[in-house]
């Protein structure tokens, strides 16, 4: 008999998911690799190269349960925060990594980061966004803590385009999957009969890159990896809105700066404040933005590079993304701060993205 919790694949309530997660934990990886005949090691190979971590640079591996992937990406000399919100997967994969300096368990729920604005260089999740209960929360609390021109890299589960390969899938997900769980971990079973339902519940690859546009993405790009069973997505968090021009400040003004308040707001972009222009959209950190305790000390606003509208749909998948160079080592490892409204999801309507393509070079590898 199934002794792992099996949560609903329309609510995903936190408490069952990090439970089946919890339970799962001593086997999970083995698993993967049995399931997925050794593919699942091809796309870690392919979401590291679409995150290129460098030496210096600080990563947020969201949903990393054992750490699989975080020692992939540290493996470059990144240093990565490993979150999750199973105890008993981030046990495993402290047990697992003891040794690697560079790999830092941390739990945390991906819908309410315990972590600055702008403390990441990039962010990653792999099969983890899937699992979430509001997964659009948690592509705009990835949009919060990266830092502007920072990469997000997302893998999941996703749609085959051809019914040739669509329709044994969803045979071999429906049928054969919980079986073969079930004989490695009798008591897996029913945590793979919930993984096959969410991947049939998760949205397709067109789905997805439109909830990274309303979380604030740019350049948002997908390639589909073994015909499309997995796609890896990509985008890059918007730059701020250009500094207003300086001016002699006003009396008030001085008073304010003097304060610890900046002396002029910067200039939000144009386009809706709150509410969200986008109605398929339900992130809350959006609309409820955390104390702006760190707003005054936030850098002063990057002008954004100017662009014509998205010449090509988000859809197409395998466009040139550009390669960002390895930021700066970030700071402030925790914090209640906020973006500010430009780099808001709501504040970024999505035809303001900037073309995939131009002079960007190299594909979401
Ligand atoms: C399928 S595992 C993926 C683990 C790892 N990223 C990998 O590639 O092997 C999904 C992970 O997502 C985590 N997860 C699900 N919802 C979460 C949430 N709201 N916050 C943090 N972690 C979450 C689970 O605890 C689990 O460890």
């Amino acid at each position: 008999m199934d002794r792992v919790t099996r949560p609903d694949t329309a609510t995903k309530p936190a408490a069952d998911v990090s439970a089946m997660f919890d339970e799962v934990s001593p086997r999970y990886d083995l698993i993967n690799d049995v399931l997925t005949a050794g593919n699942d090691r091809l796309w870690r190979i392919a979401t590291t190269r679409a995150v290129a971590p460098r030496k210096g640079m600080r990563i947020l591996d969201l949903a990393a349960g054992t750490g699989t992937s975080s020692a992939a990406l540290a493996a470059h000399g990144a240093h990565v925060v490993a979150a999750d919100f199973s105890e008993g997967m981030l046990e495993e994969g402290r047990r697992r990594h003891a040794g690697n300096p560079l790999i830092e368990f941390v739990h945390a729920d991906a819908t309410d980061l315990p972590f600055a604005d702008d403390s990441f260089d990039a962010a990653t999740i792999s099969y983890g966004l899937r699992n979430v209960s509001d997964p659009r929360r948690a592509l705009a609390e990835m949009a919060r803590v990266v830092k502007p021109g920072g990469r997000v890299v997302i893998a999941e589960f996703s749609t085959p385009p051809s019914a040739l390969v669509r329709r044994p899938y969803a045979f071999y997900g429906k049928h054969v999957l919980p079986r073969i769980a079930g004989a490695i971990n009798r008591d897996a079973a029913a945590a793979y009969h919930y993984l096959n339902e969410s991947i049939e519940a998760w949205p397709d690859q067109a789905e997805l890159a439109r909830w990274m546009r309303g979380a604030g993405f740019e350049r948002v790009a997908h390639r589909n990896l073994t015909f499309g069973i997995v796609a890896l997505h990509r985008g890059f968090v918007g730059r701020r809105a250009p500094e207003p021009a300086k001016t002699e400040p006003a009396k008030d003004d001085a008073a304010k700066a003097v304060a610890g308040k900046p002396a002029a707001e910067p200039v939000a972009e144009p386009g809706p404040a709150a509410p969200k222009s986008q109605p398929d959209s339900q992130s809350k950190s959006a609309s409820q933005p955390k104390p702006k305790s760190k707003s005054a000390s936030k850098p002063k606003p990057k002008p954004k590079p100017k662009s014509a509208s998205q010449p090509k749909s988000a859809e197409t998948a395998e466009k040139s993304v550009a390669k960002q160079p390895a930021a700066k080592q970030s700071a402030a490892p925790k914090s209640t701060g906020s973006k500010p409204a430009s780099k808001r999801p709501e504040a970024k309507p999505a035809a303001s993205q900037q073309p995939a393509t131009g002079s960007e070079s190299g594909d979401v590898k």
